[in-house]
């Protein structure tokens, strides 16, 4: 296993220390949840513990089910204990950028529903500034989606590209929309007025920056050592 793969496992596996008896989950998207989901499976099979799960993507739900993880809906199950998932940023304010798979209004609306949400993510994800490394995701409306491309860009002060596939199709996401990767020269100069202007856009589903939707973040440092960042809703939940 490649370096970048054992950092992910160590977070996927530590977060699966916070899961307990008769918890309802989230469950996030992405190859770091992959390793929670692997560890989750592990654990439901040997403590015996009864959970339900709520995926935030076919890809997750396609994979949890192929491990034998309990599987709901948030129709059925709208109301969730935790939420484990992870992000392409986090900064010191506990803000992420996330939808880097595409699952970012799934993401973002199970995150919503759940009472703490554990951020799991790997060795340089850990950012000064968001938007500095990574292009932030938007999901959109297909429809009118060149309008809205140039709304986005103009209001939001960024450059905006249609996520493609290899055939040079636009991507699709879970929900039939598509996603602009916003380019910003110099980062997100502020992630919460960015965040309210590009939302209020007509035509976009949801912005890929995630506010006060984070509690604790577990990383991995360059030596695959845990590292955690606890809000202090965290240090009290989790003590
Ligand atoms: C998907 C996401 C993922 O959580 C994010 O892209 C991180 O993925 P990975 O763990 O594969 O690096 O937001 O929409």
């Amino acid at each position: 296993m490649s370096k970048e793969q054992s950092s992910k496992q160590v977070v996927g596996y530590a977060a699966a220390e916070y899961v307990s008896d008769n918890m309802r989950l989230g469950l996030g998207t992405g190859s770091t949840v992959a390793f929670f989901l692997d560890a989750l499976a592990e654990k439901i099979a040997k403590e015996k513990i009864n959970v339900v799960c709520v995926c935030t993507s076919q890809e997750t739900e396609d994979y949890a089910k192929k491990l034998g993880i309990p599987i709901s809906t948030l129709t059925e199950t709208p109301h969730l204990d935790l939420t484990v998932d992870g992000a392409d940023e986090v900064d010191e304010e506990f803000r992420l950028i996330k939808g880097g798979g595409g699952a970012l209004l799934r993401e973002k609306i199970v995150a919503a529903a759940s009472e703490s949400v554990i951020i799991i993510i790997g060795e340089g994800k850990y950012v000064d500034k968001l938007g500095s490394g990574f292009l932030l995701p938007i999901e959109v409306l297909p429809f009118g989606y060149a309008s809205t491309k140039t709304q986005v860009g103009q209001k939001g002060g960024c450059t905006p590209y249609l996520r493609t596939i290899e055939s040079g199709e636009p991507f699709i996401t879970d929900n039939g929309n598509y996603i602009f990767d916003c380019k910003f020269d110099d980062g997100i100069d502020n992630p919460e007025v960015t965040h309210s202007i590009l939302s209020q856009i007509a035509g976009v589903a949801e912005v890929g920056i995630f506010l006060n939707l984070c509690d604790l973040v577990l990383e991995a440092d360059a030596e695959g050592n845990l590292v955690k960042h606890s809000t202090d809703y965290a240090r009290n939940l989790f003590a």
